[in-house]
């Protein structure tokens, strides 16, 4: 099949390598010429792991293109995928700008019967809308549906060839049966919805999973005051079928680029659509709220942060990314320097995008190792449950002559191997 997948980020990269690893010719369209030019040379703009490789084997055997002209990309497509960025407005609202622009652009270019999939994340109602733009544009016949996308940062690329499950939203028996045929290689459930369940299913599986992680913070704070432990609470509700062991870490809330995105479009859609207050705005508050929290209650058990040496260990959202969107780094260490902390920042794949994060804090020293970064520090912050900063042996930074306390911000340390190393342990919720 010949597909475009417009709007080459994180999501459309991915979903153009691997769409064109099964054999179709992909081109990835963008207007961003930089971002074109990178990714014509092969290189992907951000760290994910193993797409660099899936990239440059699929340009290199013909599958795959990148352009940024629309009259290259869409004249000749079956399918065109459309995964721009849809990101929140100054209300949290969805803001559908670069939507619209490229479904003004793909219009009037559109070969006869093809499919457009709206594969952003966008509130119900939105398919809709589009294809009344679509039909006052287009010089042909044309069908549509919404494929919202699944994929987690760190494991892009396996989420995309190994799915949980496919949803197609669309009243066209014909474009299901296509996009069905693009993605029974997947071996997922192929799910066909109406338009408005598929764009709801992607905010509400975001939404509950942003849910959850609120719901197992607050139950840490309670253990913290209670004397109760977290951890073996979570092994106790867990063994419940109905609730589940994974998806449980407590820590400094959910960030990255969609749930904190999406869990303010929908309670500012909820607003907008019901009238009254809902679930998602005080999620969306209580998310907000736990950094400056979880930050002056270890103030208060270190004895406050003016003067103290402090290394920050993890600086990109989440393992296996060096993506920093709304990554704990970008609020921790703005309050640390403000409280008179010196910080000296690690992590083995973020720092280049830290320094574009972190610009108007030209106190932050980057270190290149955990070694450098807390050697002599007073306080440890294990942000981010990156490999290498979990296996690292600490004995090796620690200072027999004062007191180091350690930060265990995700509950990934044995207290008690933490305690034998010699620091003071901080964990969450024990
Ligand atoms: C998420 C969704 O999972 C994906 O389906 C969606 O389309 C994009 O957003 P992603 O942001 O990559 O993916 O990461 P995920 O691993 O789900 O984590 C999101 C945030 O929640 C991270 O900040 C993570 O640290 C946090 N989290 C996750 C917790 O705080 N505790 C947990 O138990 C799990």
């Amino acid at each position: 099949m010949n597909i475009t997948v417009i709007g080459t980020g994180f999501v459309g990269v991915v979903t153009a390598a691997v769409y064109a690893s099964l054999g179709h010719q992909v081109t990835g369209l963008d207007v961003d010429e930089a971002k074109i030019a990178s990714l014509k040379e092969g290189r992907v703009p951000f760290y994910e792991p193993g797409l660099s490789e899936l990239l440059l084997e699929q340009q290199q055997n013909g599958n795959l293109h990148f352009t940024t002209n629309y009259q290259d990309a869409i004249p000749n497509a079956e399918i065109v995928v459309v995964a721009v960025g849809t990101p929140s407005d100054e209300n949290g609202a969805v803001n559908l700008t670069y939507l619209r622009s490229a479904m003004d652009s793909l219009a009037p270019l559109l070969k006869e019967n093809a499919i457009v999939a709206i594969k952003s994340t966008v509130p119900p109602g939105t398919l809709t809308e589009e294809t009344k733009r679509l039909a006052e544009k287009a010089t042909v016949p044309f069908r549509v549906a919404a494929v919202p996308e699944f994929l987690k940062e760190g494991t892009a690329v396996a989420d995309t060839q190994h799915p949980d499950r496919i949803v197609i939203g669309t009243d066209d028996q014909t474009a299901f049966d296509l996009l069905a045929d693009l993605h029974k290689p997947f071996n997922a459930p192929i799910l066909k919805l109406n338009p408005e369940s598929a764009h709801m299913a992607k905010y509400a599986s975001n939404a509950y999973l942003a849910n959850r992680i609120a719901f197992i913070n607050q139950i840490a704070d309670l253990c913290e005051v209670s004397g109760a432990n977290i951890q073996e609470v979570i092994g106790a509700i867990g063994l419940d079928k109905r609730i589940g062991s994974h998806y449980w870490y407590p820590g400094f809330g959910y960030g990255g680029s969609c749930f904190p995105k999406d869990v303010s479009e929908l309670s500012t859609y909820a607003k907008s659509q019901n009238k009254v207050e809902n679930l998602f705005t005080y999620l969306d508050k209580l998310n907000r709220d736990r950094i400056p929290m979880l930050m002056e209650r270890y103030a208060q058990k270190i004895g406050g942060w003016q003067g103290k040496q402090v290394a920050v260990l993890g600086l990109s959202f989440k393992p296996q990314t060096n993506d920093m969107r709304e990554a704990p780094s970008v609020h921790v260490i703005p309050e640390l320097l403000e409280q008179g902390a010196l910080v000296k920042g690690y992590d083995p794949k973020a720092i280049e995008s830290a320094t574009y994060f972190l610009k108007d804090h030209p106190e932050l020293q980057y270190k290149a190792s955990i070694v450098e970064a807390a050697q002599g520090a007073d306080v440890i912050m294990a942000l981010i449950e990156w490999p290498e900063i979990i296996n690292f042996d600490f004995a090796q930074v620690r200072d027999n002559g004062k007191e180091q306390w350690f930060i265990d911000a995700r509950n990934q340390f044995d207290p008690q191997k933490v305690k034998a190393w010699g620091f003071t342990y901080i964990g969450v919720g024990q």
